[in-house]
């Protein structure tokens, strides 16, 4: 989805988002300009995906101060922090929501001058992120499609493509910029259940973009790989803790699995803020459990038998042993990864 309109946006003084939730079937713009519909935006998963999850909320928080009414600072530092802890609630697992409020919050303590200009200067640092977020992912594209060889066949999983970013995506993104430079590549697109953002999502953007995609359900990777058919797998990463162990969306860590099994290259692309160097392990990282209903019902229809329990995570965490490689901006990444994250850190 190398179109001109983005994922997050800033129109006419207002967010605009594509609702996520009606892709393939219809693609639809919702503009916003009241930070609480901004909340539940991310949390309703109109608007999904670490890094785009991120930037919304940059915005989200900008529009939210609009709101306050003050001339003083530390009143309106009150403020803003109340409003920045309702979106940190919005979703838990990826760190980029909270690299983005923090980002946004320290802009207050940079600005001189009123009220008025430091809600500028907070709008101004959010639109930067998204300009921000897509010369990352060009960078990461220009890292990692140098792992990609012409006639190379890619597994992904979930979406991390142009809907999970601003634009031209992490995974995604290396697929674009080795196919930008001339390269054939063909992807397989894992379908993600339960919400099957791999079906709905990553196979709609490529195929707008001519990439060759075929989708698979979850459980076909395994006698793929078996058959010789893929080359290696890029995913994204909605955290990474300190020694390389990454979160992202449930059965990635099944796919590294397999690949490992395979001896299949596993990587992760993902900008470098995805890294949370406060977290030691992968053990530590919060991981997000949604309604069952996600589950037991697709698209409204009830498909599991009432009453059974049902078990939700979003995420699951793949070890470091299993990752060939993680594709930031900075560089590729490889082991050993806490010595050589560490190093990456500015
Ligand atoms: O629950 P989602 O759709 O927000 O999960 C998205 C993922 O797991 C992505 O792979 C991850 O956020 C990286 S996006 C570049």
């Amino acid at each position: 989805m190398n179109k001109p309109f983005k994922t997050v946006d800033w129109v006419d003084g207002k967010l605009r988002l594509i609702d996520q939730t009606i892709l393939p079937t219809r693609l639809e713009f919702l503009d916003y300009s009241n930070y609480k519909e901004v909340v539940e935006a991310i949390r309703t998963m109109v608007v999904r995906g670490a890094p785009a999850i991120g930037c919304t909320a940059a915005i989200g928080l900008a529009i939210g101060a609009n709101s306050i009414v003050t001339e003083s600072r530390e009143q309106f530092m009150i403020e803003l922090e109340a409003i920045a802890e309702e979106f940190r609630g919005s979703r838990p697992t990826a760190v980029n929501l909270f690299w983005a409020i923090d980002r946004i919050l320290a802009v207050e303590a940079k600005t001189a001058g009123s009220i008025t200009d430091i809600k500028a200067a907070l709008l101004h640092e959010a639109i930067e992120m998204l300009e921000e977020d897509v010369r990352t992912n060009r960078a990461m594209g220009h890292y990692g499609a140098e792992l990609l060889s012409s006639g190379d066949t890619v597994l992904t999983h979930c979406n991390a493509g142009a809907l999970a970013t601003v634009a031209f995506g992490t995974a995604l993104g290396v697929i674009r910029a080795a196919v930008e430079q001339g390269k054939h590549i063909q992807v397989y697109a894992d379908e993600t259940r339960p919400r099957l953002q791999g079906m709905k999502l990553t196979a709609w953007e490529l195929h707008q973009d001519g990439i060759p995609v075929t989708i698979i359900s979850d459980n076909m990777a395994g006698v793929l790989m078996r058959e010789g058919k893929i080359n290696c797998a890029i995913v994204g990463a909605d955290r990474i803790a300190a020694n390389g162990d990454a979160a992202n969306k449930i059965g990635t860590y099944t796919v590294a699995v397999l690949a490992k099994h395979h001896e299949i290259p596993f990587y992760i692309a993902a900008p470098y803020s995805t890294i949370d160097l406060t977290l030691a392990d992968g053990s530590l990282i919060p991981i997000e459990e949604r309604d069952p209903t996600e589950v037991t019902h697709i698209d409204g229809h009830r498909i599991a038998p009432e009453g059974v329990p049902v078990w939700n995570p979003s995420f699951d965490v793949t070890p470091n042993s299993l990752i060939s490689g993680i594709i930031t901006e900075r560089g590729v990444i490889h082991p050993p990864y806490f010595e050589n994250i560490a190093r990456m850190a500015e």
